[in-house]
């Protein structure tokens, strides 16, 4: 017997809510009083108290599939949180082409197919909020975690052309930026490495993993999330933990030079050594 749509509940789906920010955050709207769907690749994982579909994001049949099911079934979605997503380090030099797409296609690529894929039924009903999972990555490049960084920038500026785009249909898009936090993530390395920047890539690598092992609960981003999906207008960025709400600051006011020696002493990175090159500042020859 066909399902007839429930119109009365408000509905929201968490991709990559398995693990992680994903999992309490579906845990936590489902708490706040929302239907709510949660994804991973093999449709297992997630809190008891969530239906979890099965979906990868880097597959345009996948995210078709999965949407219109969802829809069909319920005739609305109120909110999307684009989570899924995976990190990388490694120096810039030594990631290819082909894996810095791979890490593209799911956090860039990725949220772009669920959301085009949403938004149709987002605009008829006039209404909806996107919440996107952006990183402290996407506010400033860090080194050895350059293309991570890279798609993390992708995300933001593609969110915040799309909070423009589709604000007159009612709908409302928000970047949530976590500094790091305890979960589980994925932390790949490209195939080559160069060992000329073992001694950087393999120190930020302990500094990174160290800040997630040590990180604050995931709740923090979960709560973050669970207010966005709940205010009347929410605003575009959102930092979560201290060292995110600095950077915005430090962005903002510091002088770059100052900005960009801060970065370096935080990652414990040796300084430039641009004096070192007599040719700069040579006169072009004629
Ligand atoms: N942890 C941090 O410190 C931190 C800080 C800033 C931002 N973030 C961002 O937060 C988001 C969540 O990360 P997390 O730390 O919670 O990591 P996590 O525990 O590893 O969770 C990642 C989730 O994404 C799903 N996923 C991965 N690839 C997918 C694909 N191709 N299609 C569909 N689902 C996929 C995984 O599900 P399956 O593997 O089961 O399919 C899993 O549920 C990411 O976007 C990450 O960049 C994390």
């Amino acid at each position: 017997m066909k399902r007839l749509p429930i119109v009365n509940t408000r509905v929201a789906l968490v991709t990559g809510a398995s693990s992680g920010f994903g999992l309490v955050t579906a845990e936590k709207l489902a708490e706040v009083g929302f239907t709510v769907f949660g994804t991973s690749r093999s449709g297992a994982g997630g809190p008891v108290s969530v239906e979890m579909l099965a979906l990868d994001v880097d597959d345009d049949e996948s995210v078709s599939r999965c949407i219109s099911r969802l829809i069909a079934r319920f005739g609305r979605l109120d909110v999307l949180v684009n989570n899924a997503g995976r990190a990388m380090v490694g120096a810039c030099e030594e990631t290819s082409a082909a894996e810095a797409r791979a890490l593209f296609e799911t956090n860039v690529f990725g949220v772009m197919r669920v959301t085009s894929a949403v938004l149709p039924t987002m605009r008829a009903q006039g209404s909806g909020r996107i919440v996107n999972v952006g990183s402290i990555s996407g506010i400033t490049g860090v080194p050895f975690h350059g293309v991570y960084a890279a798609s993390k920038h992708a995300l933001a500026g593609y969110s915040e052309a799309l909070r423009h785009e589709v604000a007159p249909f009612g709908i409302s898009v928000s970047l949530v930026e976590p500094e790091a936090h305890r979960t589980g993530i994925a932390m790949s390395r490209p195939a080559r490495q160069l060992a000329l920047y073992d001694e950087g890539r393999d120190g930020v690598e302990a500094i990174i993993r160290g800040q997630i092992e040590r990180g604050n609960s995931p709740i923090h981003v979960a709560e973050t999330i669970a207010r966005i999906a709940s205010t009347a207008r929410p605003k575009f960025r959102h930092g979560v933990g201290k060292k995110a709400t600095l950077l915005y600051f430090a962005r903002r006011v510091l002088p770059p030079r100052l900005f960009e020696s801060l970065v370096r002493r935080e990652l414990r990175l040796s300084p430039p050594n641009f004096d070192g090159d007599e040719r700069v500042g040579d006169p072009l020859p004629h």
